[in-house]
């Protein structure tokens, strides 16, 4: 972080956000129940133009009918994404070209732990969904961040941040399935939402481009996540099952995207990370926390910068 927080941060709530209206967020992974659903949510309440992200058109209909029932002024309209697919992501891009300006652009979608695949790219899912989707997308979205004239870029990372032992700096189309561990790689998917963000807010500053990049994350909180990650779907038998019991020992989704709703629209400098603020991070009113040595590594940030330039054939800023 560069500088002191002009904001209260331990007191931060949903009523500190700012009116919002004539500003353009787009948020990933949208899910009904989960945090980017609450975060387009609470952005739409404040007058903000909502726009949801995801890969399935049914879902992203749901969210959006959700939200205009609790927000009768909202309009959410909706952009088809499946983020671990480079073409779907760059298709995507195209047809936000119609969006205008972005003043916020929310990476939230992601999965946590699922069985060993390869997308189509051929690359492993967690990484290229958790992280190489996003960066393409974001790199894509920059002109348009860029064109708001003072554009946010929030990432969504999870203190397992922590639990990565070293930044996924390998070849993610090299084969790999016996040696693949499935909660290291999410763990170091989320290090390298971290090491994005801060190479992100330096290289833009550094280029005087108008986009500050933060991080959050949102302790633990009652989603799909375990689920989606566990069963491949989040609802019925084992997965609801499971939803439950993530749900009894979590804070609810709603408080889960308070740090990403700070992140994206409190007076903070870039290179910000909110979390709850409550012990361990694991729940509680949102605040600026820190995060591990290894994140704050600025080879392994340049390095990976590069190593995803290079698997998804975009350099910015
Ligand atoms: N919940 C927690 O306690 C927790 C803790 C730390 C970090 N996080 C982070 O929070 C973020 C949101 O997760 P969540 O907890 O809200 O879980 P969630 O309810 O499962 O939401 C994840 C969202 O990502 C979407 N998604 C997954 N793969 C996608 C793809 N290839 N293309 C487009 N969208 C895709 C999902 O869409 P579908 O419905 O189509 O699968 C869903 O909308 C994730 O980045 C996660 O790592 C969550």
């Amino acid at each position: 972080m560069s500088e002191a927080p002009e904001v209260a941060t331990d007191t931060w709530s949903p009523a500190d956000i700012p009116d919002q209206a004539g500003r353009t967020a787009l948020v990933t992974g949208t899910t009904l129940g989960g945090l980017g659903h609450h975060t387009a949510l609470e952005l739409a309440r404040r007058g903000a133009r909502v726009v949801l992200a995801g890969r399935s058109e049914e879902k992203l209909a749901a969210t959006a009918a959700a939200i205009r029932s609790e927000v009768p002024a909202a309009a959410p309209e909706q952009l088809h994404v499946d983020v671990a697919s480079l073409s779907s992501v760059r298709r995507a891009a195209a047809d936000a070209a119609r969006l205008g300006p972005i003043d916020v652009l929310v990476n939230n979608a992601g999965v946590m732990a699922p069985p060993y695949s390869r997308t189509e790219d051929g690359l492993e899912l967690q990484l290229a969904t958790n992280h190489l989707g996003p960066f393409l997308l974001t790199g894509l979205l920059l002109p348009q961040l860029v064109a708001s004239g003072a554009g946010t870029v929030v990432t969504v990372s999870s203190v397992m941040h922590r639990v990565a032992r070293s930044a996924p700096l390998g070849d993610p189309r090299a084969e790999q399935p016996g040696r693949y561990r499935r909660w290291q790689v999410y763990a170091q998917t989320k290090l390298a939402n971290l090491l994005f963000t801060y190479e992100l807010d330096r290289r833009a500053r550094a280029a005087a481009v108008p986009v500050k990049a933060l991080a959050a994350h949102p302790g633990l909180a009652g989603t799909h996540l375990a689920a989606n990650g566990q069963f491949g779907r989040a609802t019925g038998g084992a997965a609801t099952i499971l939803n439950a019991a993530v749900r009894a020992v979590s804070q609810p989704a709603a408080r889960g995207a308070w740090p990403t709703l700070m992140a994206a629209t409190a007076d903070l400098p870039g290179a910000t990370y909110c979390g709850p603020g409550g012990l361990q991070e694991v729940s509680g009113p949102p605040r600026v926390v820190s995060s591990s040595q290894l994140s704050h590594d600025e080879d392994a940030q340049r390095r990976l910068w590069e190593l995803s330039e290079r698997v998804t054939g975009i350099r910015y800023p």
